[in-house]
Formats: C-alpha cells, sequence, structure tokens
C-alpha cells in the first residue's frame, strides 16, 4: 500500500450501519448492515437505530477493511458523515471514526450526506469489487460532467441540487416540509404495507391505474416542494370512501372495491414523480443545464427512473441514474465523497460535533 491513498468511510446517518474502502479512488469494499427492528414499528425509532449501530459498528468495520484486504494501520485517512440525519445514529459512527483516527493518528475527513448522495454518480468499482457484487457486472456506470442538476430523493431529504464539481454544490429547491420518501412510507403505512413502503408501492403501482384517484397536487414557489398536502389527501380520500360505504378499516374497503390498492398506489406514485420532475424541469431549464441526475432511495423507483429518461428524451438533456446499490444509504458514496475532500486537504478537527438538519 506504500503511496497509495486507503480511505476507510463509516456511514450512520440513519438506520443502515455501513463502511467502506477506497483505495486511489476505486471502491475495494461496501458493507451494510440494515436494521430490521424498525419493520414491526412502521418507520425508524431514532432509539433503536443508535443501538443497533453501536452493535453493528465494529463487525462492519471489521469486514470492510478484511474484504478489501486492508489492515488499519495502512489507512491514510477516516471520512464520516457528519450529518444531516438522526443525531443519537450519527453520533455512533462519528465516534467511532474520532477514535480511530486518534489511535492511528491520521486524519479526518467529515462529508456531508446529502453531497455523498451526490457523490454516488462518481463511485468507481474496483475490478475485485464488480467480481463479488453481481448486481455491477456488465454494468457501464456513467460519470456525470460539471455542471449537472441533481434530484436528490430520500428518506429524509428531497432537493434540488446544482452540482458545479466534487465539492461545490447548492441546493436550490427543497421541500418545505415532508421528504418525497417519507410521502412513500407513510401512505403506504396508510395502506396497510410493510415498512418501508416505497418499493411496495413501486409493484402495486405496477398494475393500477394512475388517473382513478386524483390526488391533490401542491402549488409551492420557486424550486421548493411540499409533500404533506398529498400524504392529506391520499388519507381523506380514502376515509371519505369508508364513511360511503360505511367500513371500518382499509382491509374491508379493499374487500369491496376492487383494484383499491393498486389504483392509490399508482395515482399517489404519478403525483409525486409528476411533482418531482416538474421541479427538476423548472430548475435545469432556467440554469441553462443540460445533464440531469438524481440519486437518494427513491432514485430506486422504477417510473421514476423512466420518467427521467423520457424526460432526458424529451428535453434533449443526458440523463445520469446511478446503479440500484448506491443509491440507498451506503458507505461507498461517502469514501468517494472523502476521497475527493482528502485530496482537497479539506481535514476536519477531532472536536467536530454531528449536525441533524439539512446542509450543504
Ligand atoms: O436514501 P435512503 O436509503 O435513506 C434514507 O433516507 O434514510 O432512502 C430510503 C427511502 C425510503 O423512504 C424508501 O421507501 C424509499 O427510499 N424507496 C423507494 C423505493 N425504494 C426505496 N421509494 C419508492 N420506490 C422504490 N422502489
Amino acid at each position: 500500500m506504500e503511496g497509495k491513498t486507503v480511505i476507510l468511510a463509516i456511514e450512520s446517518s440513519c438506520d443502515d450501519t455501513s463502511a467502506a474502502v477506497i483505495i486511489d479512488g476505486e471502491l475495494m469494499s461496501n458493507v451494510i448492515a440494515s436494521q430490521k427492528v424498525h419493520e414491526e414499528y412502521g418507520g425508524v425509532v431514532p432509539e433503536l437505530a443508535s443501538r443497533a449501530h453501536q452493535q453493528n459498528i465494529v463487525p462492519v468495520v471489521d469486514t470492510a477493511l478484511r474484504r478489501a484486504g486492508v489492515d488499519s494501520n495502512q489507512l491514510s485517512a477516516i471520512a464520516f458523515t457528519r450529518g444531516p440525519g438522526l443525531l443519537g445514529s450519527l453520533l455512533v459512527g462519528t465516534s467511532f471514526a474520532k477514535g480511530l483516527a486518534l489511535a492511528k493518528n491520521i486524519p479526518l475527513v467529515e462529508v456531508n450526506h446529502l453531497q455523498g448522495h451526490v457523490m454516488a454518480h462518481f463511485v468507481h468499482p474496483s475490478e475485485q469489487y464488480v467480481s463479488q457484487t453481481p448486481s455491477l457486472q456488465g454494468v457501464d456506470i456513467k460519470h456525470p460532467h460539471f455542471p449537472f442538476m441533481c434530484l436528490l430523493v430520500s428518506g429524509g431529504n428531497s432537493q434540488l441540487v446544482r452540482v458545479e464539481d466534487y465539492n461545490k454544490m447548492t441546493i436550490v429547491g427543497q421541500t418545505i416540509d415532508d421528504a418525497a420518501g417519507e410521502a412513500f412510507d407513510k401512505c403506504a403505512k396508510v395502506l396497510g404495507l410493510p415498512y418501508p413502503g416505497g418499493p411496495w408501492i413501486d409493484r402495486l403501482a405496477k398494475q393500477g391505474n394512475p388517473d382513478k384517484y386524483p390526488l391533490a397536487k401542491p402549488h409551492i414557489q420557486g424550486y421548493d416542494y411540499s409533500f404533506s398536502g398529498l400524504k392529506t389527501s391520499f388519507l381523506y380520500t380514502l376515509r371519505d370512501m369508508m364513511r360511503e360505504r360505511g367500513v371500518l378499516t382499509i382491509d374491508e374497503l379493499a374487500s369491496q372495491v376492487p383494484q383499491l390498492k393498486e389504483d392509490m398506489c399508482a395515482s399517489l406514485q404519478t403525483t409525486i414523480i409528476d411533482t418531482l420532475l416538474s421541479k427538476l424541469k423548472k430548475a435545469t431549464r432556467d440554469m441553462h443545464l443540460t445533464r440531469i441526475a438524481v440519486a437518494g432511495g427513491v432514485s430506486a423507483n422504477s417510473a421514476l427512473r423512466q420518467a427521467m429518461i423520457d424526460l432526458g428524451k424529451k428535453q434533449q438533456w443526458e440523463v445520469f441514474i446511478p446503479p440500484f446499490s448506491f443509491t440507498t444509504d451506503n458507505a461507498a458514496m461517502i469514501a468517494q465523497a472523502g476521497y475527493y475532500k482528502y485530496l482537497a486537504g479539506d481535514f476536519c478537527p477531532i472536536d467536530a460535533a454531528p449536525y441533524a438538519k439539512t446542509r450543504l
């Protein structure tokens, strides 16, 4: 490893504990421990998430180092997610990163979680990593040129980010209330679907009619988003149907209304995608950009991916969609962001505290 830049990255912002190793910008390992404990509550329970991170962090880091064939004495730096996210979760990753950096006397690099999601577009998996990852085999990963507009959509975030360079990006619009993923998950919960509901809605929507139940679309100025009204509209549509039929549960309603869940899912999904893409289109046009990208867990949505491709074709814009495994929370994207910051000599002090709220 003499002369090579070896970075260990740690991500613990929500309910996934992840560690990755990159050597000279090439991804060698990316280990993710997801927390099943939240499923029965229908959402992430912050206290349980912190406890699970405590249990997972040592084995996850150990596995990432072993898979990469790296000894902790060979590390050049440690990158970690400093925020935004759940504070208790972030504290576990931050404290671990600080402890290891102090013990090995190497620099610490802080990474903003949102910047990390955007950097998923620049992850460069090594041959070794691809050979161990069937989902990446034969996949041509395209890295966007700068500048581009990135739609960042996850369980906790919905932003439009103008990306000028690896270390230079600006939020041009963002949700003023709920994130898109939250709207998917909460509406899924109302329908009695398991957590997280986004992938379930994606699946059911394929068999539904998107025009069956018109739902409220937000009218927000500029490039910002809002999804709380849509959630209410979804809830009230079901409530009114239940009242009309004199039933008390969603399952009773579903037994009387054919295709209820499929049509509600399709109507919700199409409204969320129309909302997301109308602002993306407006911002990209107004700023005279010709490249659009999507990042974050919701970018796994098959209809959103297709809608991005269609929009790109229509507007003659280049479209960038990262491989599925780098869209949800993972440390590979944090490692990539950390690598560029390391090259720029952008280190962080040992007393850096995590932060919960969005900033870039
Ligand atoms: O980026 P991410 O893994 O983490 C957090 O924000 O914590 O995103 C998770 C979100 C969840 O809301 C989940 O329901 C959503 O991504 N998601 C999807 C799909 N797959 C994951 N939403 C819609 N369609 C999908 N196929």
